[in-house]
């Protein structure tokens, strides 16, 4: 019999081919026009699961499809829950890409392409990890179930109402939920994700008079809504750089003193960090770490700002209208419902007069942690990572969100595993998005050694 390793190895070329498929789908969650991409998309992982053997579904939403895939229970062993997204990020601005976004191509052991890293590329790695186990003709020491979506990038709404039917909390029971959509804390370094910060975006649209005026008609006798805007905005944030929404930090947990020196072991290095995009130095709360301000501290970003004339030269009016699409980042145990509210009440107290406000909640979803000493799959994870780079890995929380991971831990009161293959480096959500080749296979290697190692954790 085969190792699974020289399978592996011996199909990787076949296992990117099929990744290239796949990146080659315009599967963009934010564009309604790709609806026939996104169902191409979730049909070809169908494709790919059912023939392994494994119990495929395709299940419609009102929004974009689910695949949901099992193989069968296991008496005495858990069942672990493999989670993905299929959906990407719109690729603009599209001049900026060297090679087209949806024709994947290598460079310098890197695949190009919209989706490669966030989060195809990332997914894949199980699918092919459980497919060579397989073919080796290795029993699966665990019961595994994939579940993947098309709308993490739009904040999972379907995904989250199918989540509360009874009938669904049954089929996707598990003891552990694994997921690879986070980085890897540099190069050849393997890492265990424990926490995430959650998201909240809003938009505040500032409305003064009924059309564009003329500036020189009426220029210095309205309030002008662009500057209302800016104003309100750049009062969210203190000198210190702390948020000034009343009662925004109530429920923030202080970080432990345990986790403080634990985060000041990595090998973090400051100044290439802000060179890397074209910085020199940074901000942020005082009082705090960078890592500590990305990963554990909750930040606010303005992400789009519209109003007034936007065209070649020069145009003297006073626009109608102005709005700001901005976000928080939450922190454990901050709830997004009561930083809206909040939010809200802020905005009212500090509205300028002679203009209306609204404020639209466009989606919210909470922040985790955990405590890896606590989990029980961190043995064999740690092991199989181990195996497979030739060094532990190292323990880390992440700024960004996946905005389903915490309700889907709640609702089927499992585990969390999160173990990412990217780098920060990979242009996520950005022009010319990669994922290394050396990553893609390494993942692969790496979760068919995690699920060979979890037969130590024997009966459930
Ligand atoms: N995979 C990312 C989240 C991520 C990136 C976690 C890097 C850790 C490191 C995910 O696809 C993502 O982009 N999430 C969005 C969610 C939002 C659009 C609801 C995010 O964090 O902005
Ligand atoms: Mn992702
Ligand atoms: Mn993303």
């Amino acid at each position: 019999m085969k190792s699974v390793e020289e399978y592996i190895q011996s199909h990787v070329d076949e296992f990117r081919e099929r990744l290239f498929e796949v990146l080659r789908f315009r599967s963009i969650s934010a564009d309604t026009s790709c609806g026939g991409e996104i169902a191409k998309t979730a049909q070809w992982l169908v494709d790919i699961l059912k023939p392994l053997g494994l119990n495929t579904e395709l299940i419609k939403t009102e929004g974009n499809p689910l695949i949901y895939a099992e193989t069968p229970r296991i008496a005495g062993a858990p069942t672990l829950l493999i989670y993905g997204h299929y959906d990407v990020q719109p690729p603009d601005p599209l001049e900026l890409w060297t090679t087209s976004p949806f024709e994947p191509t290598v460079r310098d052991n890197n695949i190009y392409a919209r989706g490669s890293s966030d989060d195809k590329g990332q997914l894949l790695t199980h699918v092919f990890a459980i497919e060579s186990l397989l073919k080796v003709g290795k029993p699966l020491p665990l019961q595994v179930k994939f579940l993947f979506e098309g709308e993490e990038e739009v904040g999972s709404a379907s995904l989250s109402k199918y989540l509360h039917d009874s009938s669904s909390k049954k089929k996707l029971a598990a003891d552990c939920i694994m997921v690879s959509d986070t980085c890897m804390f540099g190069v050849g370094q393997p890492t265990i994700t424990y926490g995430l910060r959650g998201v909240m975006a809003l938009e505040l649209t500032v409305r003064g008079p009924s059309r564009d005026l003329h500036s020189g008609v009426f220029g210095g006798s309205v309030t002008n809504p662009a500057i209302a805007l800016a104003k309100m905005i750049t009062q969210v944030l203190d000198e210190n750089g702390r948020i000034k929404v009343p009662g925004f930090y109530d429920d923030v947990l202080t970080i432990s003193e345990n986790e403080q020196s634990q985060l000041a072991t990595l090998p973090f290095n400051e100044d290439e960090f802000y060179s890397k995009i074209g910085l020199q130095s940074g901000c942020g709360e005082s009082g705090f770490s960078t890592l500590e301000r990305r990963w554990c501290r909750p930040s606010f970003d303005v992400n789009g700002l519209t109003s007034g004339y936007q065209g070649e030269g020069s145009k003297t009016v006073i626009p109608s209208l102005a709005s700001a699409k901005f976000s928080f980042r939450l922190v454990p145990n901050q709830s997004a419902e009561k930083i809206a509210a909040a939010t809200k009440n802020f905005f009212d107290s500090i509205k300028p007069d002679g203009v209306t406000i609204e404020l639209d909640y466009q989606h919210g979803a909470e922040a985790m942690a955990i405590d890896p000493a606590k989990s029980r799959f961190m043995k064999p994870a740690t092991e199989a990572l181990e195996r497979t780079f030739g060094r532990p890995p190292v323990y880390t929380r992440e700024g960004g969100s996946i905005p389903i991971v915490a309700e889907m831990a709640n609702v089927l009161n499992a585990e969390t595993l999160l173990i990412g293959w990217g780098q920060d480096d990979d242009n996520i959500h950005s022009p010319n998005e990669k994922f290394s080749l050396s990553a893609f296979q390494n993942g692969i290697l790496a979760s068919a050694h995690f699920i060979a190692a979890t037969k130590a954790l024997g009966s459930n």
